[in-house]
């Protein structure tokens, strides 16, 4: 499988610094490669996504419809500013605002019926980790989250495999652990699903890949990308890491 490889801008950049990030980019080509930002940036990258060869992400999506649901922003209005795909259940997302397991299923089955591709993040945390709970946390938040979705409409989907710990901490987890728990998601898969599902659903490794780790976490057998949140931020970085992925 091609690997991929998505920049999750986390930190917010202002529209000029979004501008110079893109000036310093350089062409992808016919590599998998996605950007997602702030709903302030979308317009701006979504007016430099076919020149650089990128695809454009927003960071989280409104499980609501058309209606008067005053600050949120509608899958309709992403798709408006040129969005090819969404986050859906981000750490951050989870556990600073609160998002449950239902909710994060609504803005799946959302999505699914908007037609918007989505990475489903999911991941436990450091006591779930320590105290046996990865398999049974992981299995809770795909099953909520993919309560309402059929199988034909997961070609939407890639999951980003992102342990709480790791996000954000400088401590990414082992290649052989992110291999061990991916092949664990892909078991998940099938057993809500089909083989099928479950060999063909592209599932990424996220939290603190760096340009030195990114190497031998893709060598991985069960590894088909990367979202990559802080080291993403820098252009030339972020360029040293594209070339990092096949074409
Ligand atoms: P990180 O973030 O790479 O800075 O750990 C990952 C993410 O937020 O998706």
């Amino acid at each position: 499988m091609k690997k991929s490889l998505y920049a999750n801008w986390k930190m917010h950049k202002t529209k000029r610094e979004a501008e110079s990030f893109f000036a310093e980019l350089n062409h992808v080509g016919h590599k998998s490669v996605g950007v997602a930002c702030s709903f302030t940036l979308l317009e701006t990258l979504a007016l430099h996504a076919p020149r650089l060869g990128v695809t454009v992400g927003a960071q989280t999506i409104s499980e609501y419809g058309h209606g008067a649901f005053t600050g949120e922003v509608s899958a309709t209005q992403l798709k408006d500013v040129g969005v090819d795909f969404v986050l859906i259940g981000h750490s951050e997302r989870r556990h600073l605002f609160g998002e449950s397991d239902e909710k994060i299923g609504k803005k799946v089955e959302r999505a699914i019926c908007e037609g918007m591709d989505f990475l489903l993040c999911i991941g436990e945390t450091l006591e779930e980790r320590e105290n046996g709970h990865t398999e049974s946390v992981l299995k809770r938040q795909m099953e909520a989250a993919l309560e309402s979705a059929l199988e034909d409409q997961l070609k939407r989907m890639k999951i980003a495999y992102e342990p709480v710990w790791a996000v954000g901490t400088g401590k990414a987890a082992s290649p052989k652990m992110i291999d061990e728990t991916h092949e664990l998601i892909r078991q998940v898969l099938k057993e809500i699903y089909t083989e099928e599902v479950g060999d063909r659903t592209p599932i990424l490794y996220g939290g603190s890949v760096t340009v030195d780790n990114l190497e031998e976490i893709l060598a991985e057998s069960n590894v088909d990308g990367a979202l990559v949140g802080g080291a993403s931020l820098d252009a030339l970085n972020f360029n040293q890491m594209i070339q990092m992925i096949e074409d």
